[in-house]
């Protein structure tokens, strides 16, 4: 009864900040994502009746307690789904690093929950999967279809149900570049469940939820197009809009660090040159550069010439989670 699945990271260039509801995970506004062909998390899970509990392993890395409990909860979701009493032994490993804002939660709990259903036989739908991954975490249904992904909100008094995630371009849609800075790969200090917790203190998050609808029209204007201005003018807006609320919650969120805003200024600098490339960053002070294929040697020519980047990982649209043969044990 074993299986692993490797799934990606995601950026998302409309983000999820907030939710409506925290036990079932159901987001505030909907969101907009590409899949990050070099970010990824792979999990074996196997399902044993020989196993008196559940077994949690990250390699490279250790999982809190209170981590090792999140998957657990996790596991006893898909096992709810055929009432099975097994437990089971994970082993997951990421190729980049942990808690420095690439999303290790939305790669870990989609390879997490497509392992786990495969692993106990369970038979569902794609949708069904992203649905069950929002559990997990939120941006992991992110990471679930192939490509360019959109997060159906679903209407502010919907069930669980309504908010899944849906692929609306195919990976191989668009040549698009996501060039991830590492500036820092210290764990962050405040994790996203906690800091989201506290979205409503802001005064800004009515104002954004509000524009939040119209720029979700245009980035996918923008992805049919293959219009990487009007993609990057709303992303950038988006993000630093989300920044501006982490901001103005209490306590205060600020996840950017000096070298974050070096990087920022370095990108405005760089496009009144002429250059096409955008930014976005997470809840971490790393930033991703998006730029186009055909773009990328001249972008990475101008952050040679920055101080402070510690390592640098390029990835390009990268489909959704899928089952592999290898197992890790
Ligand atoms: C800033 O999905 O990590 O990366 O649902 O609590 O697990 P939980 O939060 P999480 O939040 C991601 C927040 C973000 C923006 C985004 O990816 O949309």
């Amino acid at each position: 009864m074993k299986a692993t699945a490797l799934a990606p990271a995601n950026i998302a260039f409309i983000k999820y900040w907030g939710k409506r509801d925290e036990v079932l995970r159901l987001p505030l506004n909907g969101s907009v994502s590409m899949n990050l062909s070099n970010a990824f998390s792979t999990t074996t899970v196997d399902f044993s009746p020989e196993y008196q509990q559940d077994q949690i392993e990250l390699l490279g890395a250790d999982f809190t307690a209170k981590e090792k409990l999140r998957v657990i909860q996790h596991l006893d979701r898909i096992r709810a789904i055929i009432t099975s009493s097994w437990r089971a032994k994970v082993v997951t490993q990421n190729n980049f690093p942990k808690g420095t804002g690439i999303a290790a939660s939305a790669s870990g709990f989609a390879a997490l929950t497509l392992a786990a259903a495969g692993a106990l036989g369970v038979k569902l739908a794609e949708k069904e999967l992203t649905i069950l991954a929002r559990r997990g975490s939120g941006s992991a249904c992110r990471s679930i279809p192939d490509g360019f992904v959109e997060w159906v909100a679903g209407p502010l008094t919907g069930r669980s149900e309504d908010s899944y995630a849906r692929s609306i371009f195919a990976a191989d849609w668009w040549d698009l570049r996501d060039i991830l800075l590492v500036v820092s790969d210290h764990e962050k200090k405040t994790a996203t469940t906690a800091g989201m917790e506290r979205v409503k203190t802001s005064p800004l998050l009515v104002a954004r939820l509000r524009r939040v609808p119209a720029r979700i029209v245009k980035i996918k204007q923008a992805l049919a197009k293959r219009d990487l201005q009007l993609l990057g003018t709303i992303s950038e807006e988006d993000c630093l809009e989300m920044h501006q609320v982490m901001q103005t919650q209490e306590p205060p969120l600020d996840y950017t660090s000096k070298a974050t805003l070096k990087v920022l200024a370095a990108v405005k600098r760089w496009r009144q040159q002429g250059l096409a490339v955008y930014f976005t960053i997470d809840a971490g002070p790393n930033v991703h550069l998006i730029c186009e294929g055909r773009d990328k040697q001249n972008v990475l020519q101008a952050v040679k010439k920055m101080k402070g980047i510690q390592s640098i990982i390029i990835n390009k649209p990268a489909q959704g989670a899928h089952l592999i043969q290898e197992h890790l044990f």
